[in-house]
């Protein structure tokens, strides 16, 4: 079994989950409460049963899939819940399932009663290598991404890759975006491998890599107040898109699919701003051409994209900052950029996208 320190506790890689298991008996804890949505407990509640046959005294708390529903009202749902099960402060939340679920949950829990402790059960490779670490627990609002949240870390992490099997390959390749962004920001060799990895049969060794990686930047700015923005490459146009197509798509943008169309826009604001070479920016922008399904938009919607921009909490002086590349491997942050050069970026991704 391998593990990682974070902040005051361990991420566990393991098939068992025995390690689940004692951390439960161990913590002495007056109750255990289970946060799924619809999908987990269809899929993933039997494998972690299934490993865990000793936990036969819990309740669950289950709410709809997908980001839509990561907002307020659900969260008062979770709550109400929480209280009609009469759960106190020594009780355990343990968030099986994809962002959303750690999200929510963690947010949940980290609230509930001033904090109960929570741990978090990454069941999609998006939660395994980016979500479920780092504490970072949150609700959306008003299709602003994340706007309502707090820094509280986990009491754990369980990564089991075998819960990967419970996924379909848009969602494995949703959260691949993310190991992508790991490498583009901080290790060239991990992105390098990431062009010759077919995701449905993506290793172990990626996803540890992956989480070292963000690891390594949250134990040195636990809550983002300069490094840890790097994590962000990507993200400020790839989460107004998320929030855009949130609103008004039937079957919205996934979020690792709205990040790698930041990642192509905001690879070329890099190329303007903060030194990524022009062969370099090409090569980015093929990588995520090639793997991710194109998606349109009309330029009539930039106002709409710029003012979801300017709730990103990266912003500083009413200024949109972003993160930015300054070649593969190596990011920066706190670069301001002109409303008219993000406008160039959006028309770059329409142009090479199609
Ligand atoms: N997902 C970016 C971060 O945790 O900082």
């Amino acid at each position: 079994m391998q593990t990682i320190d974070s902040l005051g506790y361990k991420v566990y890689f393991e098939e068992d989950l025995k390690s689940l298991e004692s951390f439960i008996s161990q913590g002495a804890y007056s109750q255990v409460l289970i946060f799924v949505d619809r999908n987990t407990n269809d899929h993933c509640l039997p494998v972690l049963q299934s490993v865990l046959p000793n936990l036969v005294d819990y309740d669950i708390i289950e709410v709809d899939p997908g980001e839509e529903n990561k907002n307020i009202d659900f969260c008062i749902g979770v709550w109400k819940t929480m209280l009609d099960f009469g759960a106190d402060r020594k009780a355990l939340m343990i968030n099986l399932g994809g962002g959303v679920v750690t999200d929510m949950g963690g947010f949940a829990a980290s609230t509930y009663k001033r904090g109960i402790d929570f741990v978090q059960v990454p069941t999609t490779l998006l939660a395994q290598v980016d979500a479920s670490v780092g504490g970072k627990t949150g609700i959306d609002m008003d299709n602003v991404k994340n706007i309502i949240g707090t820094f509280t870390q986990p009491k754990a992490v369980f990564i089991n890759p075998r819960f990967l099997e419970t996924l379909d390959q848009r969602q494995l390749i949703s959260g691949f975006a993310e190991v992508i962004k790991h490498g583009l920001i901080q290790d060239r060799d991990l992105y390098n491998k990431c062009k010759q990895v077919d995701v449905s049969k993506i290793d172990s060794e990626i996803i540890y890599r992956s989480v070292e990686i963000k690891n390594n930047v949250v134990l040195k700015d636990p809550t983002e107040q300069g490094l840890r923005k790097i994590l962000n490459f990507g993200h400020t146009i790839g989460h107004a898109i998320e929030g855009y197509s949130l609103l008004h798509d039937d079957n919205p943008l996934l979020h690792g699919e709205a990040i790698a169309i930041g990642m192509i826009c905001e690879a070329w604001l890099s190329n303007k701003y903060s030194g990524l070479s022009d062969l370099e920016l090409q090569d980015i922008t093929h990588e995520f051409v090639r793997q991710y399904p194109h998606y349109s938009y009309d330029k009539s919607i930039y106002t709409q994209l710029i003012a979801l921009m300017k709730n990103d909490k990266k912003n500083e002086d009413g200024k949109i900052g972003f993160a930015l590349l300054e070649k593969i491997g190596s990011a920066t942050y706190n670069v301001f950029v002109s409303e008219d050069d993000i406008q160039l970026a959006l028309d770059y991704y329409l142009s090479v996208s199609k």
